[in-house]
């Protein structure tokens, strides 16, 4: 069958295809220890459940406003005043089916052919495709380790002052992959930046706004002065609440992006599932305590896989200071010519470890290892890559 060009154009999640294939392996008996997930190992907290399980009995089945119902829109208005001090009428809130979700409805929206979105490597795998499949042209902007992987401001001005066609910059912090986490200050300088190109409008990504280290406070770029109308800010329950597959996610934005986002979702999806959005607002308005729990777990976790991984001969590693993922550099390790992709895979066949290839995040020296996974895990994990090392 002849299929559209942007079908052919379109690249399988690499993160979603290598967790399914560790999962397909794990199912077949194959000893592998994965850290691969991009997701808590945790259970979702019972409350939120219960609550889902209520509305059911409630009878809450039915079709509700495409943007989300009108209390889960309000809790998350209250929400983002509670936790960002930043104030939001809820028309300019609409829920998706995740932040993926909403995170494409943005792009929809925003992008005409030949207008570009600046995207800072290492990023997420989805903002590349996305912005393809919209129509838009990925702009992709190397970071280095030196700078803790972080878009310095001289290099922003340079690349816009170079590119008038760019719409949007993401601003994902804390980061998948990387964990980089932007201080306020970091973002004031690149808002500094961004007063000289008020084309460009901020897609700043804060699904991990919850998840921090080291006494590393979140910021969002929405706080500098000035900066809230033109940023929309991209959030949900995945991450902080353990609710992956509940698929709530939310954006905060100007009113007239967030009408254009709902339009066109009244066409695809029609709202996020009526139960789940119930449950979300019990995440939001219920106790937070649950968040704090893992928050610590994955803490804890990241100093023993860093210092695992710090100990290999030739592995870098940054500390991350957020989300739950670390991105050691191995390009020591790497053949002549090798790239992440093939060290991945020489990995799992020799040594039955699972890691994700920095490949399709924009960086071909690093690996992506999930700490979202038991401490166990992470031991018999360290343990096999030092064989595989030669440590
Ligand atoms: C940086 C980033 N943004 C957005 C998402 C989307 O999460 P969800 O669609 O589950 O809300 C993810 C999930 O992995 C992510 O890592």
């Amino acid at each position: 069958m002849k299929l559209s060009s942007r079908a052919h154009a379109a690249t399988e999640s690499p993160t979603l295809g290598l967790t399914a294939k560790v999962n397909a392996l794990k199912a077949a008996g194959e000893d592998i220890v994965g850290f691969t997930a991009g997701e808590p190992d945790f259970d979702t907290p019972e409350h939120i459940k219960e609550a889902a399980r209520e509305a059911l009995a409630r009878g809450l089945t039915k079709y509700t406003p495409t943007a989300g119902t009108v209390g889960l829109r309000a809790a998350i208005v209250e929400k983002t005043q509670r936790d960002s001090g930043l104030t939001y009428e809820p028309k300019q809130v609409i829920v998706g089916c995740g932040g993926k979700h909403v995170l494409y409805l943005i792009f929809q929206a925003l992008l005409d052919p030949g207008d570009a979105v600046l995207i800072p490597a290492p990023y997420w795998v989805s903002y590349v495709d996305q912005t393809r499949l919209a129509g838009g042209a990925p702009l992709i902007v190397p970071t280095v380790e030196a700078d803790d992987f972080k878009l310095q401001p001289a290099q922003l001005d340079a690349v816009l002052a170079l590119n008038p066609h760019v719409r949007a910059l993401i601003l994902n912090s804390p980061s998948n992959p990387t964990g980089a986490t932007y201080s306020a200050a970091e973002l004031a300088a690149l808002a500094a930046v961004l007063e000289r190109y008020p084309q460009v409008v901020v897609i700043a990504d804060e699904i991990y706004e919850h998840l921090t280290y080291g006494g590393v406070p979140f910021a969002s770029i929405a706080q500098v002065p000035g900066f809230q109308a033109r940023t929309v800010i991209v959030n949900g329950c995945s991450k902080a609440y353990s609710m992956t597959g509940w698929r709530i996610g939310w954006a905060l934005g100007d009113a007239a992006l967030i009408g254009a986002m709902t339009r066109i979702a009244s066409h695809e999806t029609s709202n996020p599932t009526t139960i789940a959005q119930a449950g979300a607002e019990a995440a939001l308005r219920g106790d937070q305590s649950a968040v704090e729990t893992m928050r610590r777990a994955f803490e804890a976790r990241r100093t023993l896989i860093v210092d695992g991984l710090r100990a290999l001969p030739g592995v870098q590693c940054l500390e991350p200071t957020g989300a739950f993922y670390v991105f050691p550099n191995i390009a020591a390790h790497l053949g002549a010519g090798e790239t992440a992709d093939e060290f991945a895979a020489r990995l799992l066949e020799a040594s039955r470890v699972a890691v994700v290839p920095g490949n399709g995040f924009g960086a071909p020296d690093c690996v992506r290892l999930s700490y979202a996974c038991s401490e166990a895990n992470i031991t018999a994990g360290l343990s096999r890559l030092a064989a595989f090392l030669g440590a």
